[in-house]
């Protein structure tokens, strides 16, 4: 593909996952997480790929991770945003700290990422960005057991608002778009119950939950040139567990 993509949640399942196969495909990556050392411990240091440990719900982290990206491969085309906090307290355990903190990181983050990306594209040569909704908002799922609770589930259903308004406020020049991801298998399901996971399975009419390559190559698709003429829109890469 040859393009120049920041990936947020580059030391992680999804992240870690679309990280790997965009170096395979000759991208150069700005590989962005929290958790810096784990990144630089699971992918190669190469001239391809600049690590960055920060924030998304941080504004100086987010404008300096482009500038980086700039600074070092001389442009920013996309953006795949992944990176996000988890939450799993029941409506009756969660409390306004939480709340607000999932809210910071999953939405406003999911925000400020795009916003300081957009920022470069638009002045630049244009470019896509690709947000992570979740299954989560369609089952409305409540949390415990180690799935996704009220905070969460809320956080999600939000980006699909933000899609929709960049998408807008940002074309034809820059591209919005997002992935609803349904159970995969990375550390954000570690929690589950085996029961949890019986319960879960019976959903999929594929039989099993995906793997984070099977997710990473939907947001690939949108970042891609072959997607050049969608904006606005959702994939849902989900194994069928929307149809229950
Ligand atoms: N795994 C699933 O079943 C599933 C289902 C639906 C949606 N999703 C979504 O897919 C995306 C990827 O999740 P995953 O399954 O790979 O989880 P994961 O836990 O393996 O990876 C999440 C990554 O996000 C990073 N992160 C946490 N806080 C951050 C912050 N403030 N700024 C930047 N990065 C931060 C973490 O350090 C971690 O590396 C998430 O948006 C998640 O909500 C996952």
């Amino acid at each position: 593909m040859g393009k120049t993509v920041l990936v947020t949640g580059a030391a992680s399942g999804i992240g870690l996952a679309s990280t790997k196969l965009l170096l395979e495909d000759g991208c150069r990556i700005l590989a962005f997480d929290p958790q810096e050392e784990r990144m630089r411990a699971e992918l190669p240091d190469c001239e391809e790929i600049e690590f960055f440990g920060g924030d998304v719900s941080k504004t100086e982290d987010c404008q300096a991770a482009v500038a980086r990206a700039v600074q070092k491969f001389g442009n920013l085309n996309a953006l795949l945003h992944w990176g996000a906090a988890h939450s799993t307290k029941r409506w009756d355990e969660l409390d306004a700290k939480e709340c607000n903190f999932i809210m910071a990181v999953n939405v406003t983050g999911s925000f400020l990422i795009s916003q300081a990306a957009a920022t470069h594209m638009m002045a630049y040569d244009g470019g896509s960005i690709v947000l992570t909704t979740s299954a989560s908002m369609l089952y409305g799922v409540t949390g415990g057991n180690g799935q996704g609770g009220p905070a969460y589930t809320t956080s999600k259903a939000a980006i699909i608002g933000l899609n929709r308004s960049l998408a807008r406020s940002l074309a034809p020049k820059v591209r919005c778009n997002a992935v609803s991801p349904g159970i995969a298998e990375t550390a954000m399901i570690a929690e589950y119950t085996d029961d949890q996971r019986a319960a879960m399975a019976v959903r999929f009419p594929m039989g099993r939950f995906g793997e984070p390559e099977e997710i990473a190559h939907a947001g690939i698709f949108l970042i891609s040139d072959k997607a050049s003429f969608i904006t606005g829109e959702v994939i849902h890469a989900n194994g069928g567990s929307n149809f229950n």
